[in-house]
């Protein structure tokens, strides 16, 4: 046997792909803890590169220039992207990434459908699934590249709806396309057929998301990831491609998992997220009154630094506010003097706590916060009553009692840290305004509260000056 020959033996072919399988899910099971977080994706990046080298090796490919033009460009886009992109810009990063799956999905099939005489040369199933990648790919496309938009501010976050019209505007192009596949699989081989589909089904995208709140984004782009994944693993089926079908399921069940759990943590519905609920609009949000009436009490760095000073126990509790202020480095900082003078500080992570999974987690890792000390809301709630000091960083709505309490409230029977179970309470923000729910939180009008407003860096740089000096 060649050297030829066996590198493009299916059954060398079937040992790689086994390969790059299981180290697909070895490093998705790294994923699961933040210590073991960067291997699991080293891992799974590496298992990825095997499935396209062994596509790339036994494929029967008539423009091997264009492959490689394309894989070279693709890597000069997207290394430098990935490696300068803010960790508050992730979630639109994903988004796009995404939206390009879905696209190159969508280009499969209709790049199938050419090459087979509209499917005619193939059997029914390798249509079926091809029309539905092709759908569910254009879908993905084009709400992904909404969804990206709107949270990179290029156009504004606010719900845009037709109004009457949006409901049957939806079923008509979800419809159409539905109906230009059925037309397909049934004979049709006019290509404008394909491109009715490819065009309804990018028009229902649109429709589909646009109605969404910028705030509510990242549960949908995690949804649109879960069709994303479905797709592929449909055009796997067209292709024959195992890769595909497996690395298409896993991201279509991971993602289906996490959008669940995201829904499940803000005790919302994923229907509830797509119809629209609180949380609308970014723009709403910042204009709430905040505590709803009651005394606030401003407090001063200075002030903030005695007491931390002289407690046993501090919970730092942040949220997207120290995402915004990239306070990280300065929290840090502070914690250490504080620890320096006998404190224990620990760490209070709400699992929907800024505006992606893991967000939190994320940013003090970055800061070089030890693992130890990130506290998951389960293990520190019992340790509220306890703890001297609270000082809440940019979180709101995870720190809101209303939604213990308060039946009426849209957050209700979503759960919280109780931050309002400590002794005493330290707020970091900028004003009064509401977060992300965009609904009034009476922890700041708690008597035990103080407000220390500012932005977040600022206020815990300025509290760090005072703890030196102290
Ligand atoms: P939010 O409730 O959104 O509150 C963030 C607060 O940060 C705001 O009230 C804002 O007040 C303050 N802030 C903004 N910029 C600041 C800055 N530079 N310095 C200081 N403060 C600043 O945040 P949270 O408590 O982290 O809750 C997250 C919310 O997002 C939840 O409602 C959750 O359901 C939702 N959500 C989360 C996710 C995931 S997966 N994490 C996904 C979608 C939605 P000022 O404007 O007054 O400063």
């Amino acid at each position: 046997m060649t050297l030829a020959s066996f590198l493009t033996d299916t059954n060398f072919k079937t040992v790689l792909y086994m390969v790059a399988f299981a180290m697909f899910i070895y490093g998705l099971s790294g994923l699961t803890g933040p210590k073991t977080a960067v291997r699991g994706n080293r891992i799974a990046a590496a298992g990825m590169v095997i499935a396209v080298v062994t596509t790339l090796l036994v494929g029967d490919f008539n423009n091997v220039v264009l492959i490689v033009a394309g894989l070279v460009v693709g890597t000069a886009i997207a290394v430098p992207a990935a490696q300068k992109v803010k960790m508050t810009a992730m979630p639109q990063m994903v988004a796009l990434f995404n939206g390009v799956g879905g696209g190159a999905v969508a280009l499969i099939a209709w790049a199938e459908f050419r090459s087979t005489e509209a499917f005619g040369l193939e059997p029914t199933y390798v249509a079926i699934f091809s029309i539905f990648s092709a759908i569910i790919g254009s879908v993905s496309f084009w709400g992904s590249n909404v969804a990206f938009a709107k949270l990179q501010e290029l156009i504004d976050g606010k719900p845009r709806t037709l109004g009457k019209l949006q409901l049957p505007a939806q079923v008509l192009t979800l419809g159409g396309a539905i109906g230009y596949g059925v037309a397909i699989i049934a004979g049709a081989d006019n290509e404008l057929f394909i491109v009715g589909l490819l065009v309804a089904a990018g028009v229902f995208g649109l429709l589909l998301v646009l109605p969404i709140g910028g705030a509510d984004m990242p549960v949908v782009i995690s949804l649109l990831n879960a069709f994303t994944g479905l797709a592929a693993a449909a055009a796997g089926v067209s292709l024959n491609n195992p890769a595909l079908i497996v690395a298409g399921m896993i991201v279509g069940a991971s993602g289906t998992i996490l959008t669940q759990q995201m829904a499940v943590a803000m005790n919302r519905t994923i229907t509830s997220v797509i119809v629209g609920g609180f949380g609308g609009s970014v723009e709403a949000a910042a204009g709430a009154t905040g505590a709803g009436g009651g005394t606030v009490r401003s407090t001063s760095a200075s002030d903030v630094a005695i007491q931390m000073a002289y407690a046993r126990q501090v919970v730092v509790v942040p949220g997207y506010g120290m995402a915004v202020s990239q306070a990280q480095h300065a929290v840090r900082e502070m914690a250490k003097l504080l620890e320096a003078k006998g404190v224990e500080v620990k760490y209070a992570i709400h699992p929907v706590a800024g505006r992606m999974p893991g967000h939190m987690n994320v940013l003090l890792a970055e800061a070089d916060v030890p693992y130890e000390q990130l506290k998951e809301m389960d293990d520190i709630n019992g340790e509220f009553p306890r703890t001297d000091v609270s000082i809440v960083i940019g979180a709101n709505d995870v720190t809101n009692p209303d939604a213990r309490t308060k039946a009426d409230s849209p957050i209700y029977g979503m759960p919280i840290l109780n931050v309002d179970e400590s002794q005493s309470i330290i707020v970091l923000k900028r004003s009064m305004s509401s977060g992300y729910a965009g609904i009034d939180n009476p922890l700041f009008v708690n008597p035990k509260t103080s407000m220390l407003f500012g932005d977040a860096k600022g206020s815990i740089t300025e509290v760090t000056e005072e703890l030196k000096a102290l």
